[in-house]
């Protein structure tokens, strides 16, 4: 069964459960977050060794409890991180994890908190920006791009939708759920929307960086893309 095949029976399986909010959803997870994720290690591994040897300020956005941080410090112990994240619990594990680190954490909204300009080397995006739309996307990356020093990259590791079938149903059924439930379109909830890794890649060039695909994660949808600010 493709992604898509399986993602629209276990929606359609679960169509009545009522929407949460961002922070809250991951709050609510946060003692069962970690094994959740286990089968992503090595991806992580990865993205630790990604991480150039150069580099001294990275921004982490949606940090959550940090399984990129824990792979990052194990090989850049002197690296100083801001995390940002909308959930405090998560934070807390993080910040637990990691006593010994230059870790500084914000409890917020990446979309919105002020960012310095041309402040860090290396933005890591991991497993959180598959809930915007192509408009809120393109706002954020031209923000990231402005955080970035001259020649320092995003590396966004995310899963895509498999088609444009794909994105369009999830688009219109997080439309349905928000009228059946009445929660206006400002309300932040989470409910997966992923982009194809077409309309990601355009988004990321449109903003200005110059952005590739090093590679996939098993067979699944999800690309290891590094965009670079020339
Ligand atoms: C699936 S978790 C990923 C956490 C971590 N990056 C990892 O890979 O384990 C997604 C995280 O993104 C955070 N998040 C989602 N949207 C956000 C936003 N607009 N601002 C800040 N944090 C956000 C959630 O609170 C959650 O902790």
């Amino acid at each position: 069964m493709s992604d898509f095949a399986a993602i629209r029976q276990w929606l359609e399986n679960t169509q009545d459960e009522p929407l949460e909010d961002m922070g809250g959803f991951f709050d609510r997870r946060v003692d069962t977050y970690e094994d959740h994720m286990r089968p992503w290690r090595d991806y992580y591994r990865w993205l630790g060794e990604l991480i150039p040897p150069q580099a001294a300020t990275l921004l982490d956005l949606g940090c959550g409890t940090g399984l990129e941080l824990d792979e990052i410090f194990r090989l850049r112990p002197d690296l100083a991180v801001t995390g940002i994240d909308l959930a405090p619990g998560m934070l807390a594990r993080l910040r637990e994890k990691h006593p010994e680190r230059k870790l500084t954490l914000m409890e917020g909204d990446y979309l919105t908190v002020p960012l310095p300009s041309c402040a860090y080397d290396v933005a890591v995006a991991f497993e959180t920006l598959h809930h915007f739309s192509p408009e809120t996307k393109l706002g954020l990356f031209r923000r990231i791009f402005a955080a970035l020093r001259p020649g320092g990259m995003l590396l966004e590791g995310d899963y895509t939708a498999e088609s444009d079938e794909m994105e369009a149903y999830l688009f219109a059924e997080l439309a349905r759920r928000r009228a059946r439930q009445g929660i206006p379109a400002d309300v932040f909830v989470h409910f997966d929307t992923p982009l194809t890794l077409e309309h990601e890649l355009a988004l990321l060039r449109q903003a200005g960086f110059i952005a590739e695909v090093l590679g996939w994660r098993g067979e699944d949808n999800t690309p290891m893309i590094r965009a670079v600010k020339p």
